[in-house]
């Protein structure tokens, strides 16, 4: 295995700060990260398009950095529609899917208002709005059964998941589209989010759309999702995108009329974005040393949603042995506002800037105003 390069955040350190200013809290973004990640799903050849799911962080220069190198964009709701287009003014609809979940129809009115295509995962809405899907090309969203992710509470298959028609249903859905009146260009799924390297799992899913898509002469697309991981703990492995790129191309071999589409989020924003906060004040209370931060779940809540693990640095010492066990909490009135336990940091001051890592995917994008405290602001780096 080769090992993890250097963190951009440790080369550009002295930016950063510079960056950061004189700052309590910022969310930080690195649009030359971005790019690089993106160049790496751009160069397999498996793939015919990439979406970018704009959920994971829809920073509007983040939008212009990924229109720019040609990607499309995955959207959720009317709100992240319309960021896209204010953000990327002329778009071609082309370039967006709305895959809404239990929207209401007025959403789905709209994105087909503007041209743009509808991923559909609920026959309901072929059934009870099929007026509106009349003469539209749209793409399914299926279940294939094929769960997978970091936390139970991003996989998106299976029984427990509320996302996709379900396996039992498929056998309906030729006749549910037809009665619509619309077509079938595509076919989706998305198993889960930040998931392993597990390239087995990609391939059961493309085999499952592929089978299905048999039934629709005009399905040309089979959209994996998104779902692809990044590292976060020290000696997590990374997707081998070679690996991924050579099993794909194989399946697509025997499935020559079929383009494949991938539309992840984490994979192409996480590494990118920091959180920086300044140490307010210590405390030492049993065995813990806490050190307070000026931000906390109100601006990363992962931590405490799903247990998820961030890298923390004192970003002001790094060249500072780290030989405190400290426990990083924020401001907010919750004892699950923990941002990292049992970190080993150097000793931190009042003032001292921390660096959340890994941060740019569902961060600022799930804060929140919680105790009315606003979340840290957003900043990028200068080129
Ligand atoms: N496509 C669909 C239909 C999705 O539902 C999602 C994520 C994606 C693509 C992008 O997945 P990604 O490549 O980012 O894994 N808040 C959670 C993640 C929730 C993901 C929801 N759907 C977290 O912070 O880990």
């Amino acid at each position: 295995m080769s090992p993890a390069p250097t963190s951009w955040w440790r080369v550009r350190r002295d930016a950063l700060l510079s960056t950061f200013g004189a700052l309590d809290c910022a969310y930080i973004y690195d649009p030359q990260v971005v790019t690089a990640q993106a160049q790496r799903l751009l160069a397999m050849r498996s793939l015919s398009r990439v979406f970018y799911a704009i959920k994971a962080n829809p920073h509007p220069e983040i939008l212009r950095t990924l229109a720019a190198l040609g990607l499309g964009f995955e959207c959720v709701s009317r709100a992240e529609v319309e960021r896209v287009l204010e953000s990327v003014p002329g778009i071609p609809a082309g370039r967006l899917l709305f895959t809404p979940n239990f929207a209401p129809r007025a959403e789905y009115r709209f994105a087909l208002a503007q041209g743009i295509t509808v991923t559909i995962d609920n026959l309901y809405v072929l059934r009870a709005w099929r007026e509106d899907f009349h003469g539209r090309e749209i793409l399914l969203r299926l279940d294939t059964g094929h769960a997978h992710g970091h936390h139970e509470k991003v996989r998106t298959a299976g029984d427990q998941s509320k996302f996709g028609v379900p396996p039992a249903e498929f056998a309906e859905l030729a006749e549910a589209v037809a009665g619509a009146g619309a077509t079938v260009v595509g076919l989706h799924a998305h198993g889960g989010s930040g998931s392993s390297t597990d390239i087995a799992a990609w391939l059961d899913t493309a085999r499952v759309l592929g089978s299905v898509a048999a039934e629709f002469p005009r399905a040309t697309a089979l959209n994996l999702g998104g779902g692809l991981g990044v590292p976060e703990r020290p000696g997590d492995e990374a997707i081998d995108l070679g690996g991924f790129d050579a099993a794909l191309a194989a399946f697509r071999a025997t499935h020559p009329a079929l383009q494949l589409w991938l539309e992840p989020g984490r994979f192409l924003v996480a590494e990118a974005g920091v959180l920086l906060a300044r140490v307010t004040q210590t405390k030492g209370k049993g065995d813990i040393h806490y050190v307070g931060v000026a931000t906390g779940m109100n601006s990363l809540i992962r931590p405490a949603l799903y247990g998820a693990w961030h890298e923390i640095v004192n970003l002001t010492r790094l060249d500072e042995p780290a030989d405190r066990r400290t426990t990083v909490v924020g401001p907010i009135c919750e004892s699950g506002d923990t941002l990292g336990a049992d970190r080993w940091l150097p000793r931190c001051e009042e003032g001292d800037v921390l660096l959340v890592a890994n941060a740019g995917a569902y961060g600022h994008a799930m804060a929140s105003h919680y105790n009315l405290r606003p979340p840290a602001a957003e900043l990028t780096m200068p080129a």
